[in-house]
């Protein structure tokens, strides 16, 4: 008897010291609907503890205690009024002490109101995009840390450690309300600190809301199967306290400005040529290749073709508002008025058979 015991017992300690190294348990996040939610989960839990247990309990002493039995017969506990009450009444009671609970948190976690601030989310085939409501501040959030870096090199438990070219960046201690939609297929914004795992649907807003209680940097992943990037969709939340946030906001809304001021600028063919190469690789040349030859059967080439030889304006309308029913995304939103202007005069000038084309920015 001693040496099972004590090896369980050992088993016992080892699991609470490395509890948190494992990660064992959920979370207990940082907003008031995370923490609430654990709550529920450690009281469900625990009602559980206490079921196992007794039921084993009961069990493994009828099977000691009455191991020599031969011939037994069973009680018989029909129609035993008392026995019905109890079976009744003691779940009936453990069911309100879990929905209790259980419902005041699910009515906070839809309780959008009062946000003091809108972040809206969009999903693309593998990258988020975040705008700042009100504040004229958007930007793309992407996967950087090289996929073939991911598969080689990091143990299985670090991917999870991806980073992204622009975090989100939030304020703690302030009721963020996001919308979360998608332009492609179904994604889903999950992080787990926050309590938050909300579907982004193209054609749909979701909504959801986080108050974040402490600074700090909080990751998490897409959460919906979404095609050949989905392991790769991080997401990546960094909470500053308010006055930096705010700091922050400021330098980026002179980023904004200083990209308008920019975009007003008349550009010469040589310049956009330049810009458009390298903005045609950064997020064209995947699907319709690096020498504008496309992937035969699958994605169209551009080299010669109807849309680069043709009207600029319809050019620049696939371009900027995608293509329906095909995997052409809008890249309206995700490029900038001097990257779209330089894209459509490189495709023009490369494969159009143009020399000259030059779209500029604001035009
Ligand atoms: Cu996006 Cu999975």
């Amino acid at each position: 008897v001693f040496a099972p015991v004590m090896s369980l017992a050992f088993m016992g300690k080892a699991l609470a010291e490395d509890a948190q190294r494992w990660a064992v348990n959920m979370p207990k996040g940082v907003t008031p609907v995370s923490n609430a939610i654990y709550d529920i989960h450690m009281i469900i839990f625990w009602i559980c503890v206490v079921i196992g247990v007794g039921v084993f309990a009961v069990m493994f002493y009828s099977m000691f205690a009455h191991r020599k039995s031969k011939g037994a017969v069973a009680a018989n506990f029909h129609e035993n009024t008392t026995a019905e009450i109890v079976w009744t009444v003691i779940p009936a009671l453990l069911l309100i002490v879990m929905a209790v609970p259980a419902t005041t948190a699910l009515l906070d976690v839809y309780d959008t109101t009062e946000a003091e601030m809108d972040i809206k989310i969009t999903g693309y085939q593998w990258k988020w995009q975040y705008e700042y409501l009100g504040e004229d501040v958007a930007f793309m959030s992407e996967l950087t840390t090289p996929e073939e870096e991911i598969y080689n090199t990091a143990p299985k438990s670090q991917y999870y450690l991806q980073e992204v070219s622009q975090a989100l960046v939030l304020p703690a201690k302030t009721k963020v309300r996001f919308l979360i939609t998608a332009k492609d297929v179904i994604h889903s914004w999950w992080v787990v600190d926050l309590g938050v795992k909300k579907d982004a649907i193209p054609g749909l807003v979701n909504e959801t809301w986080a108050y974040i209680e402490e600074p700090g940097i909080y990751r998490g992943e897409c959460a919906e199967l979404c095609g050949k990037g989905h392991a790769f969709m991080p997401i990546v939340v960094n909470v500053l306290p308010k006055e930096e946030y705010n700091a922050w906001l400021a330098k980026k809304k002179e980023e904004v400005a200083a990209e308008r001021e920019l975009a007003k600028k008349t550009f010469t063919l040589d310049e956009l040529m330049a810009q458009g190469e390298a903005a045609y690789n950064r997020s064209c040349a995947s699907c319709h290749g690096s020498n504008g030859e496309g992937i035969p059967g699958v994605f169209p080439g551009l080299k010669g073709s109807a849309i680069a030889t043709g009207d600029v304006a319809a050019h620049l309308d696939i371009v900027v508002n995608g293509k329906a029913g095909t995997a052409m995304q809008a890249f309206g939103g995700q490029l900038s008025e001097v990257d779209l202007a330089a894209i459509i005069t490189y495709e023009r000038n490369a494969w159009g058979n143009s020399t000259g084309d030059l779209v500029q920015p604001l035009d």
